[in-house]
Order: C-alpha cells, then sequence, then structure tokens
C-alpha cells in the first residue's frame, strides 16, 4: 500500500492509474477506522481496479473547536487496517497540502447544496455541510474517482453531496453502504471511541428505541411516533436528544403524513454521557427507515 503525503504525489498516482485505464474507487474518511469503513473500503477495493482512502481530519467542517481537537486519531492503526483490507493508496495530508494557503486560505467558495442542507445537521453544525463539500469536492478534483462510497450513518451527508455533485456537474458514482452496528446495535462511528465506560453502556438505547418506533409507526401518527421517540431517550438520564426529524428520503424534509412518501427516515442526534459535564459528552447520530423504495 502507498502512503501519500501530498498533492503532487497523488496527482502523480492518479495520472498514472489513469494513464493504464484503471478505475478508480475513493473511500474518503477522517480516520480512527472501525468496522463501517472498513466495509466501504472493501467494497471499494473489489468494485474498482484502485481502491484510494483519504485520511484527512477536515478542520473546515468542524463548527466547535473543541470537536476539532478531541477528535480520534490513531493513523498507525489506521493503516495496517487498509493495507490489510488491500488498499491500494491512502492519502494522508496536512491542511496546508489539502488548502493552499492554510491556516489563512482564499476565501472558500459557497456550494449550492440545496435544501437537504438548511435541515437537521445544517442547522445545528452551522458551516458544517459547506467544509464538508469543500473537502469532498477537493478529493474528487485530486482523486478523480469512479466511484466514491460513504456510510449511511451520514445519511444527510450523502443527500447533501449528491446535490454538491449535481451542481457543481462533478461526474462521479456515489455508492450508499449500510450502517454497521455494533452486537448490541450501536451504529459504528469513530465517537465511540469516546465514550465513557456508562456512556457505551446506555448508547445503543437510540437504536433499541428507534427500531421500536418502526412497530409502533404502524398504528400511530408521524407526530405521535416522533414524540416516543425523543420521551423514551430523553427518560435515560445518560441520553439528550437534540432533535429526531421523521424525514423525507431524498429532499430530507419533515413529512407529517406516512403516506406523503414511499421514501421515509427518522434522523436522529443524541447527546451520550454525564449531563452533569456537557464538555465530555459524545454526540452521536443514527438514523432509521420507516418507509424504503423497492428500488433502493
Ligand atoms: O464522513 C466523514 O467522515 C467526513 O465527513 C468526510 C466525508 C470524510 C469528509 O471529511
Amino acid at each position: 500500500m502507498r502512503i501519500i503525503r501530498t498533492v503532487t504525489d497523488l496527482e502523480n498516482y492518479v495520472a498514472a492509474a489513469r494513464a493504464e485505464g484503471r478505475s478508480i474507487g475513493l473511500v474518503p474518511t477522517m480516520g480512527a477506522l472501525h468496522e463501517g469503513h472498513l466495509s466501504l473500503v472493501r467494497k471499494a477495493v473489489s468494485d474498482n481496479d484502485v481502491a484510494l482512502v483519504s485520511v484527512f481530519v477536515n478542520p473546515t467542517q468542524f463548527n466547535n473547536p473543541h470537536d476539532l481537537a478531541t477528535y480520534p486519531r490513531d493513523e498507525e492503526a489506521d493503516f495496517r487496517l487498509l493495507a490489510g483490507a488491500g488498499v491500494s493508496a491512502v492519502f494522508a495530508p496536512t491542511p496546508e497540502e489539502v488548502y493552499p494557503g492554510w491556516p489563512e486560505p482564499a476565501a472558500p467558495k459557497v456550494y449550492d447544496l440545496g435544501s437537504a442542507a438548511e435541515v437537521m445537521e445544517g442547522k445545528h453544525r452551522p458551516g458544517h455541510f459547506q467544509g464538508v463539500a469543500q473537502v469532498v469536492s477537493r478529493l474528487f478534483e485530486l482523486c478523480r474517482p469512479d466511484r466514491a462510497y460513504f456510510g449511511e450513518k451520514d445519511f444527510q451527508q450523502i443527500a447533501v453531496i449528491r446535490n454538491m455533485i449535481a451542481s457543481e456537474g462533478i461526474k462521479v458514482e456515489i455508492i450508499a453502504c449500510p450502517i454497521c452496528r455494533a452486537d448490541d446495535g450501536l451504529a459504528l462511528s469513530s465517537r465511540n471511541a469516546l465514550l465513557s465506560e456508562e456512556g457505551r453502556r446506555e448508547a445503543p438505547e437510540i437504536h433499541r428505541i428507534l427500531g421500536q418506533s418502526v412497530e409502533y409507526s404502524r398504528t400511530h401518527s408521524v407526530r405521535a411516533t416522533h414524540d416516543s421517540v425523543v420521551e423514551a431517550l430523553d427518560a435515560n438520564p445518560m441520553l439528550e436528544v437534540e432533535y429526531y426529524e421523521i424525514v423525507d428520503g431524498r429532499t430530507l424534509l419533515p413529512v407529517e403524513e406516512w403516506e406523503e412518501s414511499d421514501w421515509i427516515v427518522g434522523c436522529i442526534t443524541v447527546y451520550c454521557g454525564d449531563a452533569a459535564a456537557p464538555e465530555k459528552r459524545v454526540r452521536l447520530i443514527d438514523n432509521i427507515a420507516y418507509r424504503t423504495p423497492s428500488n433502493h
């Protein structure tokens, strides 16, 4: 596995692969890799001649400096896992490489990300999706992938990236991959490493309550289903719901009736940890499908 640190080396690597007519699959990551990332990586390895993985904690998508400073990092372990998974090359640059002029780069471009970027994470993490669009479009420009792989835990991110490539006219196939879960149901996330022992014990409640709500939704309204999830999770002293929204799977806009769409997803963000120490709480996201179109 090649470890690439600079834009020049990456461009040369990609140009050589392209010249040989090899297809390229890209898995963008922020490192601290887990089985969820590896499931994307394995798909990229099997679908493409060249599987490229980026490991870059992108500072421009963090609206909270504490969150950026505490984001888990373990490059050596990441490289070991990627080599074991058959990755062709890993791009692990500094911010200076990715953003010319860093730490005072030129004013960033503003991307047209559609209304999907205005709700949920867009509302609670101002600037987050512009940062994601900035880094993902830069990675697409440098890696020129045929396909790019993203996990459905970040359901809204996938919709926003699809909007970004449509508005920028970027030709790349976006492959959305299912959420990977621990045996107790907790969605795998790099942030799980930050959970306290007690937090880790309680966090699977998120998926358990969401799962129960699917059954509940068969006989209750959207509003009642929404409220039942928030009430059940907020009753746990280790959990606090930041938002729960039941949305159309394509537009990401809230639905009021189950009949409104053939694709309805509940998207949640929960703070997990002791409310008396808010700076130690971990922000977890997850989602559940209430309706799934047959072609999904
Ligand atoms: O999902 C992530 O890990 C990040 O948002 C991404 C897509 C790698 C961009 O930094």
